[in-house]
């Protein structure tokens, strides 16, 4: 009994980090941060893998880079490539930079 009790536990927490990836995933196609960032191959801007390496995946710090506390750390001479995007993330609410911020930290 216990048992499966653990199994339906460990289900619901694979499905709702699913599902929280997933709105991220949305997020960062619907924002258009796609068109500069892929998974894991630097292109326009630097892939994902290795901004999550960077931050070495703290969701704090990578949150206060979105909210324009902290200087980008990652190609800083590149930054005025990234800088109008910023806007659009000051204005997104804590909960959805985090879900965007999860999804980035995935890789
Ligand atoms: C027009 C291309 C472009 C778009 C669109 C874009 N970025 Fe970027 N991004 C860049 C470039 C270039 C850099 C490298 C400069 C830098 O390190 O800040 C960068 C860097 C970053 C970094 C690393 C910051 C650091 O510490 O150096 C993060 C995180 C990031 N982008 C997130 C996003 C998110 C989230 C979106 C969507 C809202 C987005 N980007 C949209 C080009 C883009």
């Amino acid at each position: 009994m216990l048992k499966k009790g653990f199994l339906l536990l460990v289900f619901w927490l694979g499905l709702s980090n699913l599902a929280l990836a997933t709105e991220g995933e949305k997020l960062f196609h619907l924002r258009g941060c796609s068109g500069c960032h892929e998974a894991t191959k630097d292109s326009v801007g630097p892939a994902l893998s290795t901004i999550s390496q960077k931050y070495n995946r703290d969701l704090n710090r990578l949150m206060k880079f979105f909210k324009g506390q902290a200087d980008p750390i990652i190609w800083p001479d590149k930054f005025r490539i990234m800088e109008p995007f910023m806007n659009m993330l000051k204005q997104m609410d804590d909960k959805d930079l985090k879900v965007l911020g999860e999804y980035i930290l995935s890789f």
